[in-house]
Parts: C-alpha cells; structure tokens; sequence
C-alpha cells in the first residue's frame, strides 16, 4: 500500500508538468492517490517510484494520469446563496440587457458541468422563477466537460435524492419524475439545453455568452499561467458586461483587469464593458 507522504511527494512533482496545482488538490489527494494506487497494480509497478520512472520512459502515460487527477463532485443548487443571488440579481440584469441589445436569447455557458447538475439547475431555476416575467425571451444553456461518461448520465437526466435535496421541494416536484428512488428530469427542463464533449484547455464554445459558470475546477485545479489564459478567454467569450461565475472558495488571478468583482464572496464577477 503506498503511503500518503509518498503520494503527496509524486503529486507535489507531477502536477506543475500537467499545469496542475497542488494547492487545490491538497485536500481531495486521496482520490487521486486511490486511482493511481489501482494504476500501479494494473502496470504491476511495485512502488511510486517505480511510476515515476514510467511516466519518463513512457510519455503517453501523463495523459492517464491527467485523468487522475480530474475531481467530479457536483450537486443541485450547489451553494444556495449562490443561486439566490442569480435568481435576484444578475440573471434579470442580464435580461434586461439582452432585451437592449435586441437579443432574443439569453445565452449560459455551464463549463466543467459534470453530470449536468449546475446546468439543469439554470435551467430549472430561470423556468420555473423568471420566464414568466421574461416571456419575450428565450433562454439557452451550453453544457461541456471532457469527461464523456458523465455527460452520458447528463443526457438521461436521472440523479438520486442526494444530488437534488439542497433544491427547494417545490422545485424538486415540478421539475423531476420520481421512479422507485430515482428523479428523472421532466423534458421540458431539457429544451434549450446542450451539452457537448470539450476540454476547455484547448476549446471553448462558440459565440458570445451572457453568463459564463466555471466552477469548483479551473480557478481551483489549474496553475496560474493557465488560470489566467483561461480568464482571458473567458473574457472574450462573453458580452461587454457579461458575468463570469467561479467558485465560492475561489479567486480569479490577481491580474484580471477584465473583470471586477460584482459580490466576489459569492465567486460573481463581471466583465468591464470598455476591456477587450
Ligand atoms: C468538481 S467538478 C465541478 C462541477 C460543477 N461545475 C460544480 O461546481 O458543481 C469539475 C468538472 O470539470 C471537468 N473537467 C476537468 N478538466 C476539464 C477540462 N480540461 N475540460 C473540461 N472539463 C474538465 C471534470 O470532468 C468535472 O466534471
């Protein structure tokens, strides 16, 4: 069995060659330390060391253990002041905007949406709280991850309680079907809804956005020098006055002209008007 120092000692060296920090993976190394635990079985490796002297005989073998290292947890209504926030604030700001802007849709963009939690909860949320005061306007929500298999459990829409329960019950009713213990997504939350395959470190969705959610994942995992590539595609991806979503335990790069925190608490941010 190898030793957590052991693994802490391999992740501390590999993870800034993946551009992968070990700040943010400190508290979740466990997971990633049980994945690479089975990896050396498989390889018949006999210790960490040994992998790490694969890893420099076989190059193809980083991009497996990228994998690793890629965290999945998500739920419904993941911090619900969050959501709240959304709900009261910025999604009718950004309706209004649209509306300015002779826009008749309200574009999303859900990056790194797991199995599509965070993006059916837009969708349930603008549906059952804010079409009916925005009837002229269409709302649209591009779902991506690179992690095909969850984007599989994204397309069928079925979750157990625990993934849900943090939504409000009335919602939880309106929006799923309950079979046996299982909650399916009612079809109508699926209209407008996209979800697509993409590493977002080398794509990212086309056209421009209103709002951009990119959660618990780049601003936690990434090295800074990818962190701020990623905030200045970001920037481009989204409208002058446009709002980029992060974490709630996040913060963008200290040199992020192109964006001011609009409640930086709740990880809302958006995106100056005149910057490029
Ligand atoms: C911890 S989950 C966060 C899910 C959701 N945003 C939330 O906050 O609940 C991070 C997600 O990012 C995805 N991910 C990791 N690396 C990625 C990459 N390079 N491109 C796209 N998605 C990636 C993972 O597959 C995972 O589903």
């Amino acid at each position: 069995m190898m030793k957590n120092h052991d693994c802490v000692t391999f992740l501390q060296w590999a993870l800034p060659q993946l551009h992968l920090r070990w700040r943010g993976m400190r508290k979740v190394r466990g997971q990633v330390c049980k994945r690479i635990q089975r990896r050396l079985r498989e390889l018949t490796l006999p210790n960490i060391s040994a992998y790490q002297v694969y890893l420099t005989n076989h190059p193809e073998e980083w991009a497996v253990l990228d994998e690793f290292c890629r965290i999945t947890i998500s739920r419904f209504y993941r911090d619900r002041a969050v959501f709240n926030y959304l709900q009261q604030v910025i999604l009718p700001d950004l309706a209004q905007q649209s509306r300015v802007q002779n826009n008749s849709t309200l574009r999303c963009w859900s990056a790194g949406c797991a199995s599509g939690e965070e993006a059916y909860t837009l969708q349930i949320l603008w549906q059952l709280a804010l079409s009916p005061q925005f009837p002229d306007l269409s709302f649209q929500v591009i779902a991506t991850d690179i992690n095909a298999h969850l984007l599989e459990r994204a397309q069928v829409g079925c979750y157990e309680f625990s993934s849900i329960k943090e939504l409000p019950t009335n919602w939880i009713t309106q929006a799923f079907d309950q079979r046996d213990e299982q909650y399916w997504v009612k079809s109508q939350f699926r209209a407008g809804l996209n979800f697509y395959q993409q590493d977002i470190r080398s794509q990212m969705s086309e056209g421009l956005f209103h709002l951009i959610l990119c959660r618990n994942f780049v601003f936690t995992y990434f090295d800074f020098d990818r962190q701020r590539e990623m905030v200045n595609r970001f920037a481009q991806n989204l409208w002058p006055g446009g709002v980029l979503l992060i974490g709630k335990h996040e913060t963008l790069p200290s040199e992020s002209p192109q964006f001011e925190p609009i409640q930086g608490k709740l990880g809302i941010y958006g995106r100056h008007t005149l910057t490029v």
